[in-house]
């Protein structure tokens, strides 16, 4: 575990693979911090990881590991491990990348099963098209049960304004993924946690979460918004 990870797990008093993570935002490498974490120790994991794309938003602010793939195997393969059998992971991943997104969730053992689209009112880029929607993949882990109210997998977008994050996403696109696939009280993972949407999300779902984030900037964005 990095140095920066081990200081932030003792402020919080919280040890890894204790139950006193849960709820908490973990400053640190995600890779490193979910090799602490037992097997099969969450339920449902809901992430928007780097896009490959080298990002910069109009104001300069940028995404650690958005320039490269080093990281996605270590990190989705301990993802995998840490969420329970039969289960949904849901990703947000960068359009452009898709294949080796794709590859790199089938190395892992994930198996895609949907795909959302959230449409947006405007264009975040106009180039050989205007850019109006997002997306993520819907994955298992062995055979989930189908859900008792599976959601559309066309969805309105919300756009946040990006205060917290260049790329924030709105908790109104995050709950509906959160109640489908998942139960009242579960856990949910985000490893690319950014400004905590997700633990926004899942608290507002009734469930609780496990956040990490390697950018101390957004860890701290996060840990406001959430404590
Ligand atoms: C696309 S953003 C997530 C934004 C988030 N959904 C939100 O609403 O604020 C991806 C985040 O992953 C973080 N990140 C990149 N590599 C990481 C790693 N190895 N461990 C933990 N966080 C990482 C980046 O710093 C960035 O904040």
């Amino acid at each position: 575990m990095t140095s920066t990870a081990e200081q932030s797990i003792a402020a919080t008093g919280a040890a890894i693979g204790n139950p006193s993570l849960v709820n908490q935002v973990i400053l640190g490498d995600c890779t490193q911090v979910m090799r602490q974490m037992p097997d099969a120790s969450v339920d449902m994991v809901l992430t928007d990881p780097p896009y490959l794309v080298n990002y910069h938003d109009r104001s300069g602010r940028s995404l650690a590991n958005d320039d490269n793939t080093r990281w996605m195997f270590p990190a989705f393969s301990e993802l995998y491990r840490v969420l329970k059998p039969d289960s949904y992971c849901v990703s947000f991943y960068g359009w452009s990348k898709v294949d080796r997104f794709l590859s790199v969730w089938r190395e892992c053992g994930f198996r895609p099963v949907g795909h959302f689209i959230w449409v947006k009112r405007y264009a975040s880029c106009v180039r050989h098209a205007q850019m109006k929607h997002e997306q993520a993949y819907l994955l298992v882990k062995g055979e989930p049960k189908l859900p008792g109210h599976p959601p559309a997998d066309v969805l309105p977008w919300q756009y946040t304004g990006n205060r917290l994050h260049p790329t924030q996403k709105a908790v109104s696109s995050l709950a509906p993924l959160i109640e489908a696939y998942s139960k009242p009280d579960g856990i949910i993972l985000d490893p690319f946690a950014g400004s905590g949407s997700t633990g926004a999300a899942a608290r507002y779902c009734h469930r609780r979460f496990i956040l990490i984030e390697k950018d101390a900037v957004y860890h701290r964005a996060a840990s406001a918004r959430l404590n």
